[in-house]
């Protein structure tokens, strides 16, 4: 990792005057398939502070979610990670599984995609979540039962104490999704990690579980990391994000910076391709090819070989930094030309 990323992930980590809760530092992610390591993840820094949302987005296939499982510490066993993962100050890379397993129920929260594959068939919503708040707060029954139908009244599930002896098959995948929230925040966490909360929901619903997360996450004060594949969600509920590519944080700055001021040919690439109506486009842009897997990241910019702005040999032999081109609000690009181009101003 490059000194220009260490100095100002530590201005990062104190912006704002409120503490960082998640400071990831050089974090790096192997998998090793056929005797053979293959990097998957690569010099990624991120911090989420109290009571912030910081939105992680990319294609499929960018690393998105191997860099929350190392976060969260649930990566396979054919993975090494590589750098820090700091909780509250604490490295968890350095923890026994025991303690993890404590760290995730109680200090860090979590909701996946598929919100039903989560829960237990055979169990009532309430059980489930009540025998969390047993096991990570030490509660006795009841009063873990009755913490689970005020956590769901949090969530807002309509007629809690009645909807708590449901069985999951009985809750739509939007119902789901605020039981593994009830259950995420049981503990009152200070991280909630959710990767992709909302892609498995309808619209409606989507937009209902969004402005829970938010409403949740300012009531309790719980800094969140967001994964996603859409920019529309980062609008909605981001305050800052970080746009990856081929297992590399891209591009990391505000949201309304990153909408408005883009400088990264990628990250204006996805913007060009979601729909906004200020726009008024007849046609969405696509970005041709595809994010490369793994085995086959490119030298260079490993964005190089879809980018209509690479020149040879700069874009295509040395490793990019990721570098500070902050102009007022915090803003950093992992692109060797973004002193020379002029991306779309996509804030007309
Ligand atoms: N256990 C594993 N073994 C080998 N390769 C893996 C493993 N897990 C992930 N990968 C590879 O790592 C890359 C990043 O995967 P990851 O699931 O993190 O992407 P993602 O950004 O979360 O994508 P999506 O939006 O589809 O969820 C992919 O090329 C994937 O095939
Ligand atoms: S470094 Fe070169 S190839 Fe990569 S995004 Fe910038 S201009 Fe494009
Ligand atoms: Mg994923």
């Amino acid at each position: 990792m490059t000194e220009t990323v260490e100095r100002t992930g530590a201005s990062d980590a104190a912006d704002g005057g409120r503490a960082a809760v998640l400071e990831v530092t050089g974090l790096g992610v192997d998998i090793r398939t056929d005797r053979t390591w293959t990097g998957i993840v690569d010099d990624v820094d991120l911090v989420v502070r109290s009571g912030e949302t910081v939105g992680l987005v990319g294609e499929s296939g960018s690393g998105k979610t191997v860099t929350s499982l190392a976060v969260m510490g649930l990566l396979p066993p054919n993975a090494r990670v590589r750098g820090t993962v700091r909780l509250n100050g604490r490295d968890l890379t350095a923890l026994s599984e025991r303690e993890l397993d404590r760290v995730r129920g109680v200090e860090m929260g979590m909701i996946f995609q598929e919100p039903r594959r989560s829960l237990n068939p055979a169990f009532t919503v309430g059980d489930q979540v009540a025998e969390s708040v047993r096991r990570h707060r030490g509660a006795g029954r009841r009063e873990a039962w009755e913490r689970a139908v005020d956590l769901f009244d949090l969530v807002g599930i309509p007629d809690p104490r009645r909807r708590a002896g449901a069985y999951p098959h009985e809750f739509s995948g939007g119902m789901c999704q605020r039981v593994m929230l009830a259950m995420a925040v049981a503990c009152e966490p200070s991280l909630l990690i959710a990767d992709e909360p909302t892609t498995a929901l309808d619209v409606t619903v989507q937009k209902q579980v969004l402005g829970l997360i938010r409403e949740i996450q300012q009531r309790l004060g719980i800094g969140v990391l967001l994964i996603t594949h859409d920019l529309g969600v980062v609008a909605e509920v981001c305050d800052r994000t970080a746009v990856m590519y081929a297992g590399r944080i891209v591009e990391q700055t505000e949201v309304v910076e990153l909408f408005d001021h883009p400088r990264h040919p990628y990250t204006a690439g996805l913007l060009a391709a979601m729909p906004d109506p200020r726009r008024h486009a007849d046609r969405l842009g696509v970005i041709p090819g595809i994010v490369p897997p793994p085995h086959a990241f490119p030298a260079g910019c490993r964005f190089h070989p879809r980018c209509d702005h690479r020149r040879e040999p700069t874009c295509t032999t040395a490793d990019i930094p990721l570098r500070d081109v902050s102009v007022g609000l915090p803003h950093r690009v992992r692109c060797a030309r973004a002193d020379e181009i002029t991306l779309e101003d996509t804030s007309t």
